[in-house]
């Protein structure tokens, strides 16, 4: 059933929402891009021009202009949380990035804020929408449920993150893996242990409500040529692994076939060829690509492209193939899912709410306790309840 776009405006303009959130609320039949707002008054205006919409530093303008029904915010987490209540008390339906604050206080005002204005709000867990974690719990939850489960995340954060302070990973992205937690065993987090052997190189084992295990290796210390993402689960007999989310294996399962691969994040920037080369070749496609954008980038650094006649050709091959922006993590799928429930549609996509970022924050705050105190913590505050 197709509805009415949704009067959409963007705020916060910086390197993901530009590979992301952009392009897909401007393609998207569901919204109707109006506005774009970041600090930089450059960018933000030489975006307006790119995507025929208007533009400002001042997120003031797009909170009071009628036209605008629901808002993207992509800043950064100390910035989240405020301007998420500000669109929120103007009746804007909000999908807000992760983390959306420092503190579970901050996401449960959200979440109050939320059910007051009857406004929906959606949090950027869109890993849960993915198409290979989608099948992944269709396929555990078939078979009585995951009943042991392993996540991994490891990735060149000491590139990415060099802003923010050394052992912020734990912070700014577990949340993602601590929401995967809850979402595959459809449980709550009873206890934490939580260890690290030097700053963002963290491993921790939750216990869940309903008896299930969790452990989670994280790390910000990879190269780009490493795999980032793996989860492996295990049902009541089987189970399954899904490999950066480009390939799953099936363990046990009859009549289901074994191998399954799911292409590449779609994208009306990338060159097609990624796309289909994860659909075809799974996580040999993908190793590949991160294998050979790394070695570009290490003989840049080195200085070695200069004397190529191809050098221009490798440096925009650097600037537009980002291995991670390349699987497709269900940004699509979650931003659709939004716009559905903003038009007030039913839809099947699992989208995370402000509960679920409420109950990411109380995990972190008990992971980071459970680290300095070199304990186990018991969370016996749950959204849930
Ligand atoms: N869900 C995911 O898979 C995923 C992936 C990457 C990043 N993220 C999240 O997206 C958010 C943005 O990350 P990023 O890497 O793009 O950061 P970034 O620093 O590149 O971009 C942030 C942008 O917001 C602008 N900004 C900051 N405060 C503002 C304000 N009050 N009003 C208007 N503009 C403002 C900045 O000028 C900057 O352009 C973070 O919360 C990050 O955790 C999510």
């Amino acid at each position: 059933m197709t509805h009415t776009p949704i009067g959409t405006a963007l705020i916060g303009c910086g390197n993901f929402a530009r590979w992301q959130h952009l392009p897909n609320l401007a393609r998207l039949p569901g919204a109707q891009l109006l506005w774009l707002c970041d600090h930089n008054h450059d960018l933000v205006a030489m975006l307006g021009d790119q995507y025929d919409c208007q533009s400002t530093t001042d997120a003031k303008d797009v909170l009071t202009d009628p036209r605008v029904e629901a808002v993207v915010i992509a800043v950064r987490d100390d910035q989240q949380a405020e301007l998420c209540l500000a669109a929120l008390a103007q009746r804007k339906h909000v999908y807000v990035e992760k983390p959306v604050g420092n503190s579970p206080q901050q996401a449960l005002s959200i979440a109050k804020s939320a059910t007051h204005s009857g406004r929906q709000v959606a949090v950027g867990f869109q890993k849960r929408c993915a198409p290979a974690y989608v099948k992944a719990k269709q396929l555990l939850d078939a078979d009585g449920g995951v009943r042991n489960l392993s996540l991994r995340m490891v990735d060149d954060a000491w590139r990415w993150a060099s802003g923010y302070p050394k052992g912020a990973l734990l912070a700014l992205d577990c949340c993602h893996l601590f929401d995967l937690a809850r979402f595959f065993c459809d449980s709550e987090v009873a206890e934490i242990t939580a260890r690290r052997s030097r700053p963002d190189d963290d491993a921790m084992l939750l216990q869940m409500e309903n008896g299930a295990i969790v452990s989670i290796t994280l790390s910000g210390h990879g190269t780009m040529d490493m795999p980032k993402e793996r989860l492996d689960a295990v049902s009541m007999r089987g189970g399954v692994c899904v490999e950066d989310f480009c390939e799953l294996r099936a363990y046990g399962y009859p009549e289901i076939e074994p191998i399954q691969r799911f292409a590449g994040a779609s994208h009306p920037d990338y060159p097609l060829l990624p796309r289909y080369l994860l659909a075809e070749q799974g996580a040999s496609g993908l190793a590949s690509i991160r294998r050979i954008a790394w070695q570009l980038r290490q003989d840049q650094a080195a200085g070695k492209l200069n004397e190529r006649y191809d050098a221009a050709e490798i440096e925009s091959f650097i600037t537009h193939t980002i291995p991670n922006f390349l699987r497709d993590q269900g940004w699509l799928s979650a931003m659709e899912g939004f716009l559905q429930a903003c038009a007030g549609a039913s839809t099947n996509l699992n989208i995370a709410r402000a509960e679920d970022a409420w109950a990411a924050q109380i995990i972190t705050e008990a992971a980071l306790r459970s680290q300095c105190d070199q304990s186990t913590i018991i969370i016996d505050h749950k959204p849930s309840q």
